[in-house]
């Protein structure tokens, strides 16, 4: 009689209200699974790729993610983004440019990646994010310039291990906070040995410029109304303000040599390369 009614309970009361507390989480723009769906869970259609176009398309201005507020500076600010990469890259030893595998982690609406094909000729082009409705537009778009997928926030690359040659993250270290360590493994893991990672950080030369060349800028502005920030900006190791990812994480230059020590050797930097934000080029150990 007990085994039937806690049957009976389990059947008609928890298993119903679980069904339901899984749909609302999984009915969330940013889902259990931790990426942003398409749609929410709305039903929706993606018509058949024009293979045949040959323009230049540009995002809806939604999917800029803040880059520009022209076409132009979108752009232009892409193409630029890939010349200070590609310089310091090749500052740095790696001028490879033909029959590579590389990879834009966090590649949003492609703005750097829409210019790799005719830097990297015959290459093999990936474009990563969490955020869906960037990646379908990527694909429509963009397709005849890289490969994209939508991932999620979970450490996790779906590709062999030592695929790529090089991988690159542009503003995306800046959000991850406590899962940073795991994303830096799973990046060694999908690297070739001696290949190159090239990302930008927030670290102390960011707070310097943040006080300075850039205090009008809507971060700035936000960040020095923040206690937290402010009560540590002069002293940190890691400096995380909002959580999960929308965070803004800073690394002191030493913070971050221990935290990427394990897998990779740091060969060069370059401060205020990508606006206030530093970037960092490391080899797989
Ligand atoms: C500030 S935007 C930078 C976009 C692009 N890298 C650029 O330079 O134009 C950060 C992007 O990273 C994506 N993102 C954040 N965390 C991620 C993760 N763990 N894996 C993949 N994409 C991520 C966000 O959805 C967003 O599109």
């Amino acid at each position: 009689m007990i085994a039937k009614v806690s049957k009976w309970i389990q059947f008609k009361i928890v298993e119903p209200t679980m069904k339901k507390r899984l749909g609302r989480l999984m009915s969330n723009q940013t889902s259990v699974i931790k990426y942003m769906s398409y749609k929410g869970d709305n039903d929706y259609v993606i018509p058949n790729i024009d293979k045949n176009r040959n323009d230049d398309p540009i995002p809806p201005k939604e999917y800029w993610l803040g880059y520009g507020n022209t076409p132009e500076e979108y752009i232009g600010s892409g193409k630029e983004d890939v010349k200070i990469m590609l310089d310091l890259l090749a500052e740095n030893g790696y001028s490879e440019r033909d029959n590579q595998a590389v990879l834009d982690l966090g590649c949003g609406g492609a703005r750097m990646l829409r210019n790799m094909k005719a830097n990297m000729p015959n290459s093999e082009l990936w474009g990563l994010d969490i955020d869906a409705k960037l990646i379908y537009w990527n694909k429509q778009n963009l397709g005849d310039r890289a490969n994209f997928a939508t991932t999620t926030l979970i450490p996790h690359l779906p590709f062999s291990d030592e695929h790529f040659n090089l991988v690159y993250t542009g503003s995306v270290f800046t959000h991850i906070d406590d899962l940073a360590e795991a994303w830096l493994l799973e990046i060694a893991r999908v690297l070739k040995k001696g290949a190159i990672f090239y990302l930008t950080i927030h670290d102390e030369s960011t707070v310097q410029s943040l006080a300075t060349t850039y205090k009008s800028h809507p971060l700035a502005v936000f960040l020095h109304e923040n206690p937290t920030y402010n009560a540590n900006k002069d002293n940190f190791g890691m400096l995380v303000i909002g959580r999960d990812n929308i965070s803004q994480v800073f690394y002191s230059t030493e913070y971050f040599k221990d935290l990427v020590s394990p897998r990779f050797e740091i060969l060069g930097k370059k401060a205020n390369a990508y606006g206030y934000q530093t970037a960092v080029v490391l080899r797989k150990k």
